[in-house]
This record gives C-alpha cells, structure tokens and sequence, in this order.
C-alpha cells in the first residue's frame, strides 16, 4: 500500500511515546516530557530555546552539536536525552559567568578564530574538556584534539591559535568545569 508523505508522518507522530525525564542544564534542574526518541540535540534546541548548540550533519560527524557531559565534549545529535537523567551537562550558553565569557570564548574571540561561528560552540566545548586534561598541548596534540570538529571558513590557524591563547588564560586563572 502506497502512502501519501502526510500520512505517514501523521502515523509517525501518533506512534510517538512521551516520557518524563530530569536534565540537569547549565547548572539548572528541568523536568520534560519529551518524545522518547528524541536526542539530546533536539531537547536543547526545540524544547530549551539552547540553539547555541548547533545542529550541522546530525550524524555525529562535524563536532557543532557538543556538549559538556560530566566534563566530556560529546555529539549531543546522536545521544538520546533519556540516558541523559543523573548527567551534568554544559552548554555554550553556561559558560559565561555573569556575562564575563569563559576564557576559552573570550581566546576565540582574541585570536580572530570566529567567521560565520557555525562550528564556534562545538570548538569552544572540545577545547575546554582538552584543556582540562591537557592545560599545556602542543600544537600537534591540539590538532589531534580537534578533529572531530570541522571548520569551513577559518583553515584552523587561528583556531589552535585560540586554544593555545586559552591554555595561558587558564593556567594563570585555574578555571575548570
Ligand atoms: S550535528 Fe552532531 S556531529 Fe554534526
Ligand atoms: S567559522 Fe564558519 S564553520 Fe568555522
């Protein structure tokens, strides 16, 4: 049987399961009821208004959507929202303390590593869970550090030039998440 587009996605959305879930966002406690397929993504995006995490291939392959996760950069496009109950997760938009950037927002923005700033967000994440691990990389590691974050406009100098920028401001502030 053959059915119209409109169809199926009304079928769709009647098959839909909503659940009930706890998210812990940028420090603040959120009750949900969500779709129960629904990721992590889309709960920032669609249900939170967090649309500074950006939605670039949905596949985890391009780095736009990270997030913090118990201090873990991760792909919030292919991470389910209801395993996130009992997680610390961080957004872009918690990163600045009272409308002081986080120093690691405050090097990007130094260092002209910013042009259309789609993938801005999801380096800012990468590179503040590296640089706890990591608060004096070499160039090298930082490249490592960042591929899984893809950049169409910058050629990534001015990048690493960020994150060794934000390694000093950290090292002299001791900043960590
Ligand atoms: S949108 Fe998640 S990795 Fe590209
Ligand atoms: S600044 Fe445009 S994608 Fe990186």
């Amino acid at each position: 049987m053959i059915m119209a587009y409109g169809k199926i996605e009304q079928k769709e959305k009647e098959n839909t399961n909503y659940i009930d879930i706890k998210l812990n966002i940028n420090h603040q406690k959120y009750q949900l009821k969500i779709r129960e397929n629904s990721t992590l993504l889309d709960v920032l995006r669609e249900k939170l208004n967090l649309t500074g995490t950006k939605y670039g291939c949905g596949t985890g392959a391009c780095g736009a959507c990270k997030v913090l996760i118990n201090g873990e950069a991760k792909n919030s496009c292919v991470i389910l929202a209801k395993k996130m109950e009992n997680k610390k997760i961080v957004t872009i938009e918690g990163l600045a303390d009272n409308n002081k950037l986080h120093p690691v927002q405050e090097a990007f923005v130094e260092s002209g590593a910013i042009q259309c700033g789609f993938c801005t967000p999801g380096m800012v994440i990468t590179t503040i869970a590296f640089l706890n691990k990591n608060p004096s990389p070499t160039r090298e590691e930082i490249t490592d550090a960042l591929e899984g974050n893809l950049c169409r406009c910058t050629g990534y100098i001015k990048i690493i030039d960020a994150v060794q920028i934000a390694a000093k401001k950290l090292r002299r502030e001791k900043i960590e998440l």
